[in-house]
């Protein structure tokens, strides 16, 4: 992901979540070296990922699936991508996930990722907040 690539990540961003993250934070993300992927098809962005990496652990902060293009494998695809990359680096690669968020869950759970904890509270919603669960992967 490089910034020419925020403009189409962020309209991607807008429509798959309530609360999408902003153009500063997408930017911040970059500026900071986070390891940010794009998934590119005919030089247009269907997918992207966004990894932290410090101290031997992996955080995934975002994954994202163009609306259009849900449930043909691509999530699948980069996460996937994601978890090589991240064992490059890490021994754990961690994330969280609304309660919510089944199909986000499902693909997880199907990648090795273990339920090690809830946040209470976590993520701001429609009415009031949301709890995340945390999962957890092993890289090595
Ligand atoms: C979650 C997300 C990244 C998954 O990517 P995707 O490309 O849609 O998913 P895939 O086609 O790779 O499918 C992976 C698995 O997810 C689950 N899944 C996908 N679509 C589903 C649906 N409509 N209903 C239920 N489960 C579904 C299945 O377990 C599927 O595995 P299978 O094909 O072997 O059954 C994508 O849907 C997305 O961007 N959602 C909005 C943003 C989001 O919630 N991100 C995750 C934040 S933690």
């Amino acid at each position: 992901m490089t910034d020419d690539d925020l403009e189409s990540v962020l309209t991607i961003e807008e429509q798959v979540y309530t609360h999408p993250w902003s153009r500063t934070i997408l930017r911040d993300c970059l500026r900071t070296g986070y390891e940010c992927l794009v998934y590119e098809a005919s030089r247009e962005i269907l997918a992207y990922s966004v990894v932290s990496v410090a101290a031997g652990e992996a955080h995934l902060l975002n994954l994202s699936v163009h609306p259009q293009h849900q449930g043909k494998g691509l999530g699948r695809l980069v996460l996937r991508r994601v978890i090589r990359h991240a064992g490059e680096k890490a021994d754990t690669l961690f994330l969280e996930v609304r309660v919510s968020n089944q199909v986000a869950r499902q693909l997880y759970e199907s990648e090795g990722f273990n339920e090690i904890g809830q946040r209470f509270n976590y993520y701001p919603a429609k009415k009031g907040r949301e709890d995340a669960l945390v999962f957890a992967r092993p890289l090595l």
